[in-house]
């Protein structure tokens, strides 16, 4: 696959840390020290399904397709107001589009391994342009009472419209059962069958434990996808990870012995946005006419599951 659009679309509402600490027992200055975040893009009258749209259709526009060119939708999302539709068969009439959609969930990892499925679908010839599109509201399934989480995230979509060539130079997705460090369960309805005792409630996130981990499996995905290509670290333009916290990727970047100028981030104004954190970076650069032809950028990113999924694509834009 190679990638010939990108879009993306932030909510309007901007929660600066000040505002948090309005109902919060937290401060600006500890928010910024342990997760590099000032403000944070929040939903509040959008619906995501609208932002969702608006990404599409401007990664459509920028690859200079129409939505009837576009054969199949994959929409990388975790929560949104519809358990059923997906969140892509909703992008699919927004856009207008006529092609098969699926969405997938693999938590915060989810757009990578959406590109990894539209790659395997284009390289089997059974289509020609696939959207992929990353949508996410998490600030919708954390407890705003907590501050151990609910100052961690942002909400917002990006998109990329990828067509047959040779922008995929390798890809590593792995997934290890632990679930017990970051979840969100919701309450089914009720039948006269049911006799299990169940729960639910806002996210569940064990912060230190998915921090080792998210580091060291994300030093772990790049060496190996590194050593894959035949590239040294400095070989690559950017390194694009989940915007989760300041603190993770700098310690990427140390463990690589790299800048911080390979390592573009968002996660100071959008905070964490989930799948759609590195689809929304990657947009920005490409707006931002940071990327050239030929470039090669690595993409990594981490979630619940444990999940996680990187890649090396060439920007052949
Ligand atoms: O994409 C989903 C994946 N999620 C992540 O990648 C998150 C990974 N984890 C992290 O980013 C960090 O662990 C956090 C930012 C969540 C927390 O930072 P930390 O440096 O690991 O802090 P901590 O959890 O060890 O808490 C240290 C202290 C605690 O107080 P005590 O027990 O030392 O008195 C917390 O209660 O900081 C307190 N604390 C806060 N204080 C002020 C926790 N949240 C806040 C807050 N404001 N918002």
């Amino acid at each position: 696959m190679k990638i010939i659009g990108t879009g993306r679309a932030h909510p309007a509402k901007v929660v600066t840390n000040a505002m948090l600490e309005e109902f919060l027992d937290t401060s600006d200055e500890w928010i910024k020290e342990r997760t590099g975040m000032s403000v944070r893009k929040v939903i509040s009258d959008e619906k995501l399904e609208d932002l969702a749209i608006e990404a599409s259709i401007k990664a459509i526009e920028d690859a200079g397709l129409k939505a009837t060119d576009i054969d199949y939708i994959i929409c990388s999302n975790v929560v949104n107001e519809y358990v059923t539709p997906s969140l892509s068969c909703i992008i699919q009439g927004g856009v207008g589009a006529k092609c098969a959609c699926v969405d997938v969930n693999a938590a915060c990892s989810g757009f990578i391994y959406a590109l990894d499925m539209a790659d395997d679908r284009l390289k089997s010839g059974k289509a020609r342009n696939i959207l992929v599109v990353a949508a996410e509201e998490p600030t919708r399934m954390v407890d705003w009472s907590d501050r151990s989480t609910c100052v961690l995230f942002g909400d917002g979509a990006g998109a990329v419209v990828v067509t047959q060539g040779e922008g995929m130079i390798c890809s590593r997705l792995t997934t290890q059962s632990k679930t017990s460090c970051l979840y969100y369960k919701r309450m089914l309805e009720p039948t006269p069958y049911i006799t299990k005792e169940e729960t639910a409630g806002p996210m569940y996130m064990n912060g230190r434990e998915v921090f080792k981990t998210a580091v060291l499996s994300s030093a772990k995905d790049i060496t190996k996808l590194l050593k894959q290509a035949g590239l040294q670290p400095s070989d690559l333009k950017y390194y694009i990870l989940h915007q989760a916290n300041m603190r993770i990727i700098e310690a990427v970047a140390n463990y690589l012995k790299l800048d911080m100028s390979y390592f573009p981030t968002n996660v100071e104004r959008c905070g964490n946005t989930s799948s759609a954190s590195v689809a929304l970076l990657l947009d920005e650069l490409h707006r931002d006419g940071k990327l050239q032809r030929g470039d090669k950028i690595l993409m990594s990113a981490f979630g619940a599951g444990f999940t996680t999924a990187a890649c090396i694509i060439e920007w052949t834009k």
